[in-house]
């Protein structure tokens, strides 16, 4: 059987964190999308071509060194508007979720664009400030050297980038859940998570 769960949002709202949490929950595997656009702004940063990057990823890219980085995440945020490198990543996802078994997938467009027959869609989002004070942190507990003005000023400039792009841009599906995580803890979001994603799980059972 195969059952996907969907998950969006904007910049450090947490989709990361509980898809991880969700995936080994439940025993589904997981596919931080956001990876395929950190691993094409990397190469781009190397001075390689987006399209041709994204045409020619493999999947040991996804592994590179240094993904994680403000500069990569924005370089990320760039290559994520060009229609024909969203086009060349496409199979990478189908792939991953045709898998048997269950799947989760976390991204921008994943319930609007990429699995909009996903059975469990969630949209995760919090306020600007929590998110920046949650990726300074990581940042920190990583060593990387940043400020929170930097990591804020990261965060807003690809979220208004991610929303405004013509390319798939990030939005919530109509039928997504939305949980909002700026007043929760990372373990009640996962439960709120679970919660919903159970439901489902049981629904398509019975049929
Ligand atoms: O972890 P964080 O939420 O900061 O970012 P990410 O999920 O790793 O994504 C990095 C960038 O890739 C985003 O700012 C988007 O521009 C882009 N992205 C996208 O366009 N579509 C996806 N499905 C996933 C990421």
């Amino acid at each position: 059987m195969k059952f996907v769960v969907a998950i969006d949002g904007p910049a450090a709202a947490g989709k990361g964190t509980i898809a991880k949490a969700v995936a080994n929950h439940f025993g589904f595997s997981h596919l931080d999308s956001g990876l395929l656009y950190r691993a094409v702004a990397a190469k781009t940063l190397k001075g390689a071509d987006p399209v041709a990057a994204s045409e020619a990823l493999h999947e040991d890219d996804l592994k590179a060194d240094n993904l994680r980085s403000p500069e990569v995440a924005q370089m990320a945020s760039k290559v994520a508007a060009l229609e024909d490198v969203r086009l060349a990543l496409i199979d990478f996802q189908h792939s991953f979720v045709q898998q048997d078994g269950g799947a989760v997938i976390d991204g921008r467009d994943i319930g609007t664009v990429i699995c909009p027959d996903a059975a469990v869609k969630l949209y995760i989002t919090a306020s600007p400030e929590a998110r920046a004070k949650r990726r300074f942190q990581e940042l920190l507990n990583g060593n990387k050297s940043v400020t929170l003005e930097a990591v804020f000023k990261d965060v807003k400039e690809r979220d208004e980038r991610d929303v405004t792009r013509h390319a798939s841009p990030l939005k919530a599906a109509s039928d997504a859940i939305t949980i909002n995580t700026t007043e929760l803890t990372i373990e009640a979001a996962v439960k709120a998570a679970i919660k919903v994603i159970e439901t489902a799980f049981e629904r398509t059972k019975q049929l």
